[in-house]
């Protein structure tokens, strides 16, 4: 039972956020409403309905294309691929074998203290600083959790998250013979280097020495490849790091910006505030499109009729349209609710509706990302004097197709 209390919160038509700072903060365009699925004239497919988005994402005879999926066709085909991009049977048994890194239980009882002593450590420099740039300590918390579940803990140097920072900022250039291209690439190179032999490499020789119950051990005990387990490292930094670091400062940003959420982060039971926590990421998702091709041709329902995706097609899946559909998620989808009533449906729709995907891909740092983001929000939030200094400024990332949040300056007294 929630200790909160709130009046103005605990009214299932909260008066009080639909008329105040409770809209979306990072929506790129208006998404059309009625239009769960079209054609453009490139041939890419477009989806906006929630049962043809969940009938793509769970369907076989698609296979990923965003995350610059389709670069990776260029790799050698004995290379294992990450588990972002594997399919099938394979794809199955590494999430089988990785799905007790990530339950609610191991979240729970195997990385809450840390999670609680990053936050402290990360606050305590806060504290003396007096001010400070919310997108690098979100950075931090969200690399300093990831790298224990994925097992990156031995660095030979301090500065992780700057490394891993750095090679996803760069935008996915085609290759070309270009100075800026040759350039871009380069560094790419040297960043992807340093990465590996600051990081994983350690971290891999610590494991063969000593396996521990994190990723990299399992991909070793898979006979992963150091090549391998460095891609999957990427993979998880990408996933795992730079996705949970923007819900932490879009919902920060939220708190913020209004009193009426702050003290509900402060004061509501956990399961009160997860509720909010995945209705705001429902209405501010932090990967914004994902992508699949299709292996076959795929028959998509449409009203009453029938659509059919030609086997090769490439379809875009819009996660702001989708999570904002009335008809799904209820009265005024484009608002904030932390009490939201959704329309009911069986089986029952996720209060984050597709903001962590679904189907055989979906999320499985789910639990981590919410747990992780409940600690470190509360730890700032209960800070005497919090403040925004200075908003952040709201870009877009190719590579996640969302949302990045930078320069956002809180200060303290
Ligand atoms: C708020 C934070 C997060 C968001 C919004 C998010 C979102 C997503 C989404 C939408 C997908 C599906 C991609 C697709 O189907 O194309 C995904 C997959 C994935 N996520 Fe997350 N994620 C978050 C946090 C995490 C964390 C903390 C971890 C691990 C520590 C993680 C690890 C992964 C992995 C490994 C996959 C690939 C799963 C597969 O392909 O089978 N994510 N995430």
């Amino acid at each position: 039972m929630s200790n909160y209390t709130n009046k103005n919160i605990s009214s299932p038509a909260c008066p009080i956020y639909h008329q105040h700072l409770s809209e979306q903060f990072t929506a790129e365009l208006v998404e059309p409403v009625d239009c769960p699925i079209e054609k453009d004239s490139f041939g890419v497919w477009h989806i906006r309905g929630y049962e043809q988005a969940q009938a793509v994402l769970r369907s076989d005879c698609v296979r990923q294309a965003g995350f610059q999926a389709e670069m990776l066709d260029k790799l050698p085909n004995y290379m294992n691929p990450p588990i972002l991009f594997l399919e099938g049977e394979l794809h199955q048994k590494q999430r089988r074998q990785t799905a007790k890194f990530f339950t609610p239980r191991t979240t729970d009882r195997q990385y809450r203290q840390l999670m609680q002593d990053f936050s402290e450590e990360i606050v305590a420099d806060f504290k003396r600083a007096g001010r400070a740039d919310l997108s690098q300590m979100s950075m931090d918390m969200a690399v300093g959790v990831a790298a224990q579940v994925v097992g990156l803990t031995d660095s030979r140097r301090k500065g992780m998250s700057g490394r891993i920072d750095r090679f996803l900022q760069q935008s996915p250039t085609d290759f070309g013979w270009g100075f800026r291209q040759i350039k871009s690439f380069l560094r790419t190179q040297f960043d992807l280097l340093r990465f590996y032999l600051l990081d994983v490499q350690p971290a891999i020789k610590a494991r063969q020495a000593a396996p521990k119950e994190d990723v990299i051990s399992h991909l070793l005990a898979s006979h992963y490849t150091n090549v391998e387990i460095m891609t999957e490292c990427i993979t998880y930094g990408a996933a795992g790091m730079v996705t949970t670091r923007e819900f932490i400062g879009v919902a920060m940003w939220h708190c913020l910006k209004n009193p009426e959420l702050h003290q509900l982060m402060l004061n509501a039971d956990q399961k009160t505030r997860y509720a909010f926590l995945h209705e705001l990421l429902r209405l501010e998702p932090v990967v914004g499109s994902l992508y699949r091709r299709t292996t076959d041709d795929l028959i998509l329902d449409h009203g009453t009729s029938k659509v059919t995706i030609a086997a090769g097609s490439l379809i875009e899946l819009h996660i702001y349209a989708i999570n904002g559909q009335e008809s799904v998620v209820g009265q005024k989808p484009l608002q904030l609710c932390p009490n939201r009533e959704m329309v009911e449906r069986r089986p029952k729709v996720a209060e984050y509706v597709m903001s962590f995907g679904d189907g055989p891909h979906r999320c499985p740092g789910a639990y981590i990302a919410i747990q992780e983001s409940d600690i470190f929000l509360r730890r700032i939030l209960k800070l005497e004097g919090i403040r925004i200094e200075q908003s952040p400024t709201v870009t877009y990332n190719q590579t996640v197709k969302g949302y990045e949040l930078r320069n956002f300056i809180i200060a303290v007294d």
